[in-house]
């Protein structure tokens, strides 16, 4: 039997068939077959007005043609509509069969084509706390982690500190003021890099000491490498305790700061002069990527080296990109980044295409993502100003559900803590994913942790509240679906529908479409428990088996889709 992964290419093979009697060979893909948001339709097939045109022919009268050629048995029904389109409603009892036939990856196919992904996310600034600039980035990257890996793909995540650089002049002349690393811990990253800063614009000496610290850094000088690595180390702990707190897979293993790339960037540099597609511009070596231009059309460069011979960020992600596709073999690179940083990107990929490190095959993209707002409108920010700390924030999220949850839950204290760190880091994450993320969007308490609409909380209680349905049936067995009510039909189908927006969320990078799914499947779901009684006396025994299998089915694309976006399902709230 054709399951439900394989439906909407099933559907297009059909269409393809259809039109080769007609003498015009189309591919599956071409048939342009998508779920159909139309109320009594299931799917729906959008070819017929392209090819209308190019056939020169009335798109309905292509339209009808595949209609009557049409050979599909899992297909009901196919009717012409609107100018062109074809809705398709497929048999009711072949869908019920197709469902029975799910096992646990619930339809989703291992591609066919695995691709070495290399996934920067996340990539803070060292001595910096994380802060809600940090968050996107953070939570974006892992549900594409979890996203590209489900769907069969190998992901090297790799987290691009800016662990180098000038900065860390001033930062490690400040600590030696402080008397070292040593035993002491820095409590407050952010303080501790305020302080420097200051000190760095009050005090010329200190300031002509960090200049000297910067040489002795770039140098290798053993002893300011010590301090240095101090500096890294105490804000990886840092990051990994956020990381804990939120669920993130990164690891110490998966940081490749921009000093990992250090040793690479002088032959990094030669190589592109070699290629003679180097000038010296003011003293600095660059590169003009074709098509960039600054307001006054004057062509924009990628500085390969500076003037006084130092090396800098541009460099760094043109020899991330050697290092990767060279030394790991990844096939595509992804920067979860925000779209402040599109140019640089956009420049690094064509200077990286100029200089042969990225061949056809290959693929660059950045994932790009909009700005987190307050109330007001603007980027958010704390009363007095300041960047808002991640840290501060998940916490605060976790109290504002223990509230929700204290009103709701009957469970004991222990139980209800966990419930609300589920809810709450949930909803921050959900908030963050499920609009268009190159969208930006207004952060509200009230909106992300409302039980009702687009949130990871409604999702949470429809499947808890399954889990609930499912342990009061005891033992009965979850028997053959059968979707004899227009209710259990729509949530059927929706179920079938998983593998569709797994594969577009994979394909365009883009997890909202995740969201928008289970929200779909939730709300089918509460059509369905409102109008089809399960555990009800008069609910006869097939009847009830029936509606058990697709609650646990219900459940299972819930938790699954949950955690593809790194949020937890409890199973009791
Ligand atoms: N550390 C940078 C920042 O905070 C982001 C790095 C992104 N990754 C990269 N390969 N450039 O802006």
């Amino acid at each position: 039997m054709v399951g439900v992964s394989e439906l909407q290419q099933l559907l297009g093979r059909r269409v393809a068939d259809a039109l080769a009697t007609t003498g015009v060979d189309i591919t599956a893909d071409e048939a342009l077959i998508r779920p159909s948001g139309r109320a009594g339709a299931d799917y729906q097939c959008n070819a017929a007005m392209s090819l209308g045109k190019k056939l020169g022919r009335p798109p309905r009268e292509v339209a009808q043609a595949i209609v009557d050629a049409l050979d599909a048995p899992e297909v009901a029904a196919s009717e012409v509509a609107g100018p062109g389109f074809i809705n398709f409603t497929l048999d009711t009892a072949w869908l019920a069969g197709a469902l029975d036939g799910l096992d646990e990856r619930l339809g989703v196919p291992a591609t066919a084509e695995p691709r070495r992904f290399a996934l920067d996310y996340s990539s803070p600034n060292v001595a910096k706390e994380m802060h809600v600039g940090n968050m996107r980035s953070t939570i974006i990257g892992e549900s594409l982690l979890r996203l590209l890996r489900y769907a069969g793909h190998e992901v090297i995540p790799h987290n691009h500190l800016g662990d180098w650089g000038t900065p860390f002049g001033m930062l490690i002349e400040h600590l030696t003021d402080l008397g070292g690393a040593g035993e002491h811990s820095i409590g407050d990253l952010d303080g501790f890099y305020q302080a420097a800063r200051k000190k760095f614009d009050a005090d010329p000496d200190f300031a002509d000491r960090s200049r000297l610290r910067v040489v002795a850094l770039q140098s290798g000088d053993e002893a300011t490498l010590a301090l240095w690595r101090d500096l890294v180390a105490e804000s990886a702990r840092h990051f990994g305790k956020v990381y804990g707190l939120l669920g993130t897979s990164l690891t110490d293993e998966d940081i490749y700061g921009e000093s990992f790339y250090n040793p690479y960037l002088a032959e990094t540099i030669a190589e592109v002069e070699a290629l003679g597609i180097t000038s010296v511009s003011d003293g600095a070596v660059c590169v003009f990527p074709p098509g960039f231009a600054n307001r006054d059309g004057d062509p924009l460069p990628l500085i390969l080296r500076k003037r006084d011979g130092g090396y800098g960020y541009p460099v760094t992600d043109l020899a991330t990109v050697r290092y990767w596709v060279r030394e790991r073999g990844v096939t595509d690179l992804l920067y979860v980044v925000g779209l402040p940083q599109s140019q640089h990107f956009q420049m690094v990929f064509s200077a990286a295409a100029m200089a042969g490190y990225l061949e056809t095959g290959h693929s660059a993209v950045h994932i790009g993502f909009g700005t987190v707002l307050g109330a007001d409108g603007k980027t958010i920010r704390t009363r007095s100003g300041g960047t808002i700390k991640l840290v501060a924030l998940l916490e605060e999220a976790v109290q504002h559900a223990a509230k929700l949850v204290a009103e709701r839950s009957r469970l004991d204290a222990d139980a209800q803590a966990e419930v609300a760190r589920a809810v709450g880091l949930g909803a921050v994450k959900y908030a963050d994913l499920s609009g268009d993320r190159e969208k930006d969007y207004t952060f509200t308490w009230e909106r992300m942790l409302s039980t009702e609409g687009n949130t990871s909380v409604y999702l949470q209680y429809a499947n808890a509240r399954i889990h609930s349905i499912l342990r009061k049936a005891g033992d009965t067995a979850p028997g053959p679906i059968r979707l004899q009510e227009p209710a259990e039909r729509a949530l059927g189908l929706k179920l079938a529908q998983f593998p569709s927006a797994v594969a577009a969320a994979v394909e365009g990078y883009a997890p909202h479409k995740v969201c928008q799914h289970l929200f779909e499947t939730a709300t089918a779901f509460t059509g369905f428990y409102e109008n089809c009684p399960i555990l009800a006396e008069s609910t006869p025994a097939e009847v009830r088996a029936s509606r058990l299998a697709l609650a646990a089915l219900t459940s299972a694309v819930l938790t699954r889709g949950l955690e593809l976006l790194g949020i937890d399902a409890p199973t009791r709230m």
